[in-house]
């Protein structure tokens, strides 16, 4: 093989080689899924875990899920002004340890700096399984509530 045969089978060696390498990339990108996004939905319990009066912080939902005298409700412990976890108040409401904002006991702000409410979650009871779920990517009007 003389010089110029050479270069010419080296430049196509090069050039076969992008094509390969080109496909390639284009089928990976062709067939890329998206990692799926944080649960949003989560089990919580039975009705029964949740007495009248009670309010039972849920960690993996985030949420406090309570029971009243009009039904069993979910409300978002993540407070609204910048995302820290409220915690329970000494009068059955909610205080943000992080700036001090705080909540009554259905979510409604009574000092700030958070100036919306708890929101309220999605909540309801799947017979199948016997069990209450909350939903995090879904709000409620605050009076919803779960009749059980
Ligand atoms: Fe709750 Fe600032 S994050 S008051």
């Amino acid at each position: 093989m003389n010089r110029r045969g050479f270069l010419v089978a080296l430049s196509r060696g090069s050039l076969a080689t992008a094509v390969i390498v080109a496909f390639g990339q284009v089928v990976r990108f062709l067939s890329y899924r998206p990692a799926d996004g944080p649960a949003t939905v989560f089990a919580v319990g039975r009705p029964e875990d949740y007495a009248p009066g009670s309010l039972v912080y849920v960690s993996e939902a985030q949420a406090y899920v309570g029971c009243n005298a009009q039904g069993l409700y979910a409300l978002d412990a993540v407070c609204t002004h910048l995302g820290c976890l409220v915690e329970r108040g000494a009068k059955g409401g909610f205080v943000c340890p992080c700036h001090e904002s705080r909540f009554d006991a259905a979510g409604q702000v009574l000092a700030g700096p958070a100036g919306q409410p708890l929101r309220a979650l999605r909540l309801w009871f799947d017979g199948e399984q016997g069990l209450l779920f909350v939903d995090r990517s879904e709000t409620v009007a605050p009076a919803a509530r779960l009749a059980v």
